[in-house]
């Protein structure tokens, strides 16, 4: 594979880009041409571009289209207005609109991740050396939040294995957690007491080495706008998205099983696992269905909910014999 430096990172070379897919009708192609980065985006990014209005005024992260099993679902992508405006990060408010008015304080440059605790080579990442640690890869999720609603969203970025691999765990690396940035001057929310900031999550070793869980630098081609969790987030597609953490500072690898802020929180509705699951309610409501985000007409029809939501294939072997009930 060969790659093009440009403002310190790496892009493919178009040649390399997944090939057009069939139906991508050629107008729209010719017009995704035009708007420069754009062009570059996976096959179902186009295909949504086509269909969407794209803002193009983030900074280009194409990807390659990623081959691990089970990163390109064939489910409609939300629209990129969407995905960018209807978030969750409580640090810049509850409300679902205000990420999106409030995270313009946040500053993602410059940017360091820590990885500490049980791996033989601690340090701070820089972002630029993350965005060049392996190649980008455009990967098309479901995004089910324990609310009850979901999106699918081309992300793009790289196996968190990747990172994994090259601060080499020890033997007592059992768990990972990962911590995200509290700072009061950039983040409003953190005057709020709904949660214990910052805000932490976590994952068994297993799951945070499938590689199906993705650190993710962008979405639709372009890097990641502040609200869905500037300049990098993890996104796990088989849990509720809580557990996909915005906007990463720290990166620990303990052997006991971390604290979550949602945990902390109320450990009776959240736990630790928080695989997606229709047959296990939350108390306070069902999980069984879903509302996709962009198909909220008075007519649209609920969506059931899927075990490990579709990515039972990919991830079912790693929770075998275990009590999902208790340990939801
Ligand atoms: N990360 C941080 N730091 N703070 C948050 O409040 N909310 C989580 C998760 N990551 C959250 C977070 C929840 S509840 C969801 S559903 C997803 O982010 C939403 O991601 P999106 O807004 O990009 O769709």
């Amino acid at each position: 594979m060969h790659y093009f430096q440009d403002r310190g990172f790496q892009h493919p070379v178009s040649s390399e880009i997944t090939p057009r897919s069939a139906y991508l009708n050629r107008r729209a192609w010719l017009q995704s041409l035009a708007v420069g980065g754009a062009a570059l985006s996976g096959w179902a990014g186009r295909d949504a571009m086509a269909q969407t209005a794209r803002p193009n005024k983030l900074a280009a992260l194409p990807g390659v289209r990623s081959t691990v099993a089970g990163a390109m679902v064939m489910d409609k992508p939300t629209a990129y207005g969407d995905v960018a405006s209807y978030n969750n990060f409580y640090e810049f408010g509850t409300d679902k609109a205000d990420p999106a008015r409030n995270a313009g304080s946040l500053k993602p440059r410059p940017w360091t991740v820590a990885v500490e605790g049980e791996v033989k080579k601690p340090g701070a990442w820089d972002l630029d050396a993350l965005l060049k640690l392996a190649p980008m890869e455009e990967r098309i999720y479901r995004l089910r939040c324990v609310e009850g609603w979901s999106m699918v969203v081309p992300w793009v970025g790289w196996s968190l294995a990747e990172l994994i691999k090259r601060v080499e765990p020890t033997g007592n690396a059992k768990y990972v957690q990962f911590i995200t940035l509290a700072d009061r001057a950039q983040m409003p929310g953190l005057r709020s007491g709904v949660l214990d900031w910052p805000y932490a999550e976590g994952l068994r070793m297993d799951e945070a080495m499938h590689p199906l869980t993705m650190m993710a630098f962008g979405l639709y081609g372009e890097v990641l706008p502040n609200q869905n969790g500037a300049p990098v987030r993890l996104v796990v597609p088989w849990k509720y998205g809580f557990k996909s953490g915005k906007s990463i500072v720290k990166i620990r690898f303990v052997e006991k099983q971390p604290a979550t802020s949602w945990e902390t929180a109320a450990a009776q509705e959240y736990g630790f696992y928080s695989n997606v699951n229709p047959k296990v309610d939350h108390p306070r409501w069902s999980q069984a269905t879903e509302r996709r985000i962009g198909e909220d007409g008075v007519f649209a029809k609920k969506r059931p909910t899927l075990m490990f939501n579709g990515y039972e294939p990919q991830v079912g072997q790693m929770y075998a014999g275990m009590d999902l009930k208790r340990y939801f």
